[in-house]
C-alpha cells in the first residue's frame, strides 16, 4: 500500500463527554458491521438493534475503554448511506471494565486473570470499501499507544485479543502487528493473542 493512500485517513478517539454526533456514528457503523460480517463478532445485529440509547452510551463510555475510528479526508460518499461517516472502528476495554463485570480469562490460556491485569481489543471492523489500506493496523497501533501511556512497564499488564479460529485475515493481521498466541478457548473456537507491552517501542 502506498503511504499516500494511508494519509487520506485520520485516526481519532471518541472524546469524553461523548458528543451526540459520535454516538450516532458509532451506532451506524457498529450495526452495519454486525450485518455485514456476522461471523466476526460474538454479538449480533438482532441483539444490538434493540439497544436503548443508554445502552449505546454505556457501550462507548470512555471511562472504561478507548474507541478509535477512521475518517476519510475527502468524505465517504460511497459508504455514507450504509454506515455513516466512519470507515473503521476498534475499542480497547480496560482492566476496570473486566473487574466491574467480574470477567475471568479462560483457564486454558498461558496467562491468567489471577496474575495479570489485562486490556482487550474488541470490535475491530473496517468497511469493505476501505480494506487493505492499512486502517486496521493503524487502529491497532493507536490502541497499543493508548495502553502503553496508561501502564507502567510492570510486566503484569497484558494487551489481549480474542479471534475466531477461522478468521485467518484477522489472525494474520494481529501476528503482523506483533501479537502472539497465548492459547485457545475450545468453547468459543477462538484463539487468544497477546502483545508484548514490555518490549521496547519500535
Ligand atoms: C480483518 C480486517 C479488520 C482487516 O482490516 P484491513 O484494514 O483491511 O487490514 P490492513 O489493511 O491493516 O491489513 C494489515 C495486514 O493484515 C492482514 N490482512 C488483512 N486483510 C487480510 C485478508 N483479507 N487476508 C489475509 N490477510 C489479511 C495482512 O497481513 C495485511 O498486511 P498486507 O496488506 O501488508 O498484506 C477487515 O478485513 C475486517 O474488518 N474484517 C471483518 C471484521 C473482522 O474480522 N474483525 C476482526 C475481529 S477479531
Amino acid at each position: 500500500m502506498s503511504s499516500s493512500a494511508s494519509e487520506k485517513y485520520e485516526i481519532s478517539a471518541i472524546p469524553a463527554p461523548v458528543p451526540d454526533a459520535h454516538l450516532n456514528n458509532y451506532i451506524s457503523i457498529r450495526l452495519f458491521a454486525l450485518r455485514t460480517d456476522p461471523d466476526s463478532f460474538s454479538s449480533s445485529y438482532a441483539k444490538e438493534t434493540e439497544f436503548s440509547l443508554d445502552q449505546w452510551r454505556s457501550r462507548i463510555d470512555p471511562s472504561h475503554r478507548a474507541t478509535f475510528f477512521a475518517t476519510h479526508s475527502i468524505g465517504m460518499e460511497n459508504t455514507r448511506l450504509a454506515c455513516g461517516e466512519w470507515a473503521a472502528l476498534l475499542s480497547t476495554l480496560s482492566p476496570d471494565f473486566f473487574s466491574s463485570v467480574n470477567y475471568k480469562l479462560p483457564s486454558t490460556l498461558s496467562v491468567s486473570s489471577l496474575d495479570n491485569d489485562f486490556y482487550v481489543l474488541v470490535g475491530l471492523w473496517v468497511h469493505p470499501s476501505h480494506r487493505r489500506r492499512g486502517l486496521a493496523r493503524r487502529l491497532i497501533n493507536a490502541s497499543i499507544d493508548w495502553v502503553r501511556k496508561k501502564v507502567s512497564s510492570d510486566g503484569k499488564t497484558l494487551l489481549l485479543v480474542e479471534v475466531h479460529r477461522a478468521n485467518e485475515a484477522a489472525i494474520d493481521l494481529y501476528r503482523k502487528t506483533g501479537f502472539e498466541s497465548v492459547g485457545e478457548d475450545e468453547s468459543q473456537q477462538s484463539i487468544w493473542m497477546s502483545f508484548p507491552l514490555n518490549a521496547a517501542s519500535e
